[in-house]
């Protein structure tokens, strides 16, 4: 069995440790071949893949970014009526049959899962392992990189708070997450931020202001305030000037604003991430082993187990207002908008 093995979308901490937990699963365990295939979709159209080997594994595990590269090529994608340039989905297909490889493993976020969904309909066995550090694929509690991405933010939380209190300031940071706010509210919450704005939560520039106002009249003079990425803004502004500049108006409060960004992408993953990571390549790599194909790896409570890609392809995992942490934050006084 000859298997191929791509990244696409985002990078995020975790990625070459899937990496090898397939490759070795794959090599050592069931004797199949493995390549890897460069820059997502991107290397089938340019016919640019390689043979994985041992020795090609050697020190992934705590290795940020992808040894396979990525990019964000869609090739199902038609723009309009524009007719195509290039037949794209046929030169996919005509790689993966001049490569003789039987199934490819894509290991992606949501633009990932359509393009894999859309492969397995052409008629190629998939087998997908969602990865990303926004925590939105539906289907699994949890993917890989959100963790790790989780502990930086947390981090440049904590840094944030004796910064803001020795100067009496607020300080609004702004996190990634695309569309959800899952970074916003872990990292928000870990870090103890006393205002989390949600793309998923309306909020109210008022309450926000009265919020700082009567930190003040508490004796704390000072405020962190955590912005999601993807929250409503006016005239193009990024959310934390968005947020900023509205607070001033309000307060009257000297303001400073932070945009993480890509920091939260890089680097080593956390302990966590690994095994997550490892885990799901292993299933990966048992599904292909039993010929179930189609499917995307999730993790579901303790348990790694698989859905239809066809279930997952499309939808967004957001938070709810009934989350756990978000009626806990409540309950102690943060303010969610
Ligand atoms: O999906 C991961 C993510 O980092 C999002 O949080 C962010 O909005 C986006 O990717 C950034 O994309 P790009 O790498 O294309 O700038």
């Amino acid at each position: 069995m000859k298997i191929g093995i791509l990244t696409s979308g985002g990078d995020c901490p975790g990625i070459n440790a899937t990496i090898r937990g397939v490759c070795k699963t794959a090599i050592n365990y069931y004797g199949m071949e493995v390549y890897g295939i460069h820059s997502g979709f991107r290397g089938l159209l340019d016919n640019d893949v390689i043979p994985l080997t041992e020795s090609s594994l050697t020190g992934l595990l705590n290795m940020g970014g992808t040894i396979l590269g990525t990019s964000r090529e869609k090739p199902f994608r038609r723009r309009g009526n524009v007719a195509m340039s290039e037949d794209k989905p046929a030169m996919l297909l005509n790689t993966i049959h001049e490569r003789g490889l039987d199934c490819i493993v894509c290991i992606g976020g949501n633009g990932t899962l359509k393009t894999a969904a859309k492969l397995q309909e052409a008629g190629v066995n998939v087998v997908s392992i969602p990865k990303t550090i926004d925590n939105d694929v539906w289907g699994t509690d949890i993917s890989f990189g959100f963790d790790s991405a989780v502990s930086i933010a947390t981090d440049a939380i904590d840094r944030l708070h004796s910064t803001a209190s020795s100067h009496q300031r607020v300080m609004v940071i702004e996190v990634m997450g695309h569309k959800a706010g899952w970074i916003a509210l872990y990292s928000g919450m870990a870090g103890g931020g006393d205002i989390i704005l949600l793309p998923e939560i309306p909020f109210d520039m008022h309450r926000i202001g009265d919020t700082i106002i009567n930190r003040l009249k508490k004796g704390k003079p000072y405020s962190i305030v955590v912005v999601a990425e993807g929250i409503p803004t006016r005239d193009g502004k990024k959310a934390a000037q968005f947020i900023a500049e509205e607070i001033e108006y309000e307060t009257g409060f000297e303001t400073r604003e932070t945009v993480l960004g890509y920091i939260q992408r890089g680097g080593s993953p956390t302990a966590f991430d690994r095994n997550l990571a490892t885990r799901m390549g292993g299933h990966a790599t048992e599904l292909i082993a039993q010929g179930q194909f189609g499917r995307m790896v999730a993790l579901q409570g303790d348990v790694i187990g698989s859905i239809p890609l066809q279930e997952t392809a499309g939808k967004l995992k957001l938070v709810t207002e009934n989350h756990d942490l978000i009626i806990q934050g409540r309950r102690m006084g943060v303010c969610f908008g």
